[in-house]
C-alpha cells in the first residue's frame, strides 16, 4: 500500500528561487538562508520519496479572478512551470501521478471535501521554489508530484481547521491506494509576511516561534486559530500558513521533528522550515 512517511513545510519565497537560478546562494545575504536547507537536501536523498503531494497556493498564475477554486488537485501527466511577473523559472517540467491523484480525488470528495479537478494546470513559485530548495538543480525532478492548490490569495480563504481536516481525509485516501509508494506531503508558504500597504514588511517572530511549536506538538489547538488572527498578528500573507495544516493533518498525531529552521529576513519575509517523520 502507499504510505505517508514524512512531511515537509517550507516558505516558498520567489527571491529564493531567483537566488538559486542566478547562482547567488553563496552571497552574504543569502548564505544563512540556504544553510538552513543543507540538512534537508541530504535528508531527502536518503528518504527518496516516490511521490510528493505538494500543497501550495497559486499566485494568480494558473487561476485568475475568473475562476477561484478553494482546493484544486492536479490530475495531469505533467505540469509546466510558469509564474506571474518574471515568467517561468528555468526548472524541469513537473511529472504527475494521475492514478494516485484520481484515487485521492475520488476518496476525498466522497469523504465530503469538494475538490476541483485540474487536468491542465501551470505551477508557479509556490511549488517550484520548495522543489529547488529540497532537490537543488537536477535535469529532471527525482520524483512524481501531485500539485494541490489552495486559495489563500482572494478572500475568503479556507479556515485552518478546514485545511487540517482535509489533510486527514487526504491521509485516509493515500493509505488506501493499492501500490507500494513512499509518499511525502509538503505544505508551503508563510511565515510572517505582508507584501503591501502600510504594514508591508511586517515580521512577528514571536508568532512564528509559537506556530512552529504548536504545529509539531499541539496541532489540534493550532487548527482552531481563526484566519483573521494570522493576518492581524503576522501580516496578510501569513494566511499561507494554513497550507502547512493540510500537511500536519496528513501526518500521524505523534511525529518526530527531524529538522527545524527559522531565519529573518529573506525578501520581505520570515523563512520557516520543518521536516517531520512518522514513527510508524
Ligand atoms: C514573497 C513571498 C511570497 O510567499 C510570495 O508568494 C511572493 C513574494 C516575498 O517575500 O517577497
Ligand atoms: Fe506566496
Amino acid at each position: 500500500m502507499a504510505k505517508v512517511t514524512a512531511g515537509v513545510a517550507t516558505s516558498h519565497i520567489p527571491a529564493m528561487g531567483a537566488a538559486i537560478d542566478l547562482g547567488k546562494t553563496g552571497e552574504d545575504y543569502w548564505k544563512p538562508v540556504f544553510e538552513g536547507y543543507e540538512f534537508s537536501k541530504k535528508w531527502i536523498k536518503d528518504s527518496k520519496p516516490d511521490v510528493v503531494f505538494l500543497v501550495y497556493n497559486d499566485h494568480a498564475t494558473a487561476f485568475d479572478l475568473k475562476t477561484i477554486p478553494t482546493f484544486a488537485i492536479g490530475c495531469a501527466d505533467e505540469f509546466q512551470p510558469a509564474d506571474e511577473g518574471w515568467g517561468p523559472r528555468p526548472v524541469p517540467v513537473v511529472k504527475g501521478h494521475p492514478e494516485l491523484a484520481s484515487h485521492i480525488a475520488q476518496s476525498v470528495i466522497q469523504d465530503d471535501f469538494d475538490l476541483t479537478i485540474a487536468n491542465e494546470m501551470e505551477v508557479d513559485h509556490g511549488l517550484s521554489v520548495p522543489m529547488s530548495l529540497m532537490f537543488g538543480q537536477p535535469e529532471e525532478w527525482p520524483c512524481k508530484v501531485i500539485p494541490f492548490a489552495v486559495n489563500v490569495v482572494v478572500f475568503p480563504p479556507p479556515s485552518g481547521n478546514r485545511c487540517y481536516q482535509l489533510g486527514k481525509a487526504i491521509r485516509r485516501a493515500i493509505d488506501t491506494f493499492d501500490e507500494d509508494l513512499n509518499v511525502q506531503i509538503w505544505g508551503t508558504g508563510g511565515m510572517s509576511h505582508q507584501l503591501q500597504g502600510p504594514r508591508a514588511g511586517l515580521i512577528n517572530s514571536e508568532f512564528d516561534a509559537k506556530f512552529l511549536d504548536s504545529f509539531v506538538s499541539n496541532p489540534d489547538e493550532l487548527a482552531k486559530l481563526p484566519h483573521l488572527e494570522y493576518m492581524r498578528n503576522a501580516g496578510s500573507e501569513a494566511i499561507e500558513l494554513v497550507m502547512w495544516l493540510v500537511m500536519r493533518g496528513a501526518m500521524d498525531d505523534d511525529v518526530e521533528q527531524v529538522h527545524r529552521f527559522y531565519h529573518v529576513p529573506a525578501s520581505n519575509t520570515a523563512v520557516g522550515h520543518l521536516i517531520l517523520e512518522n514513527r510508524t
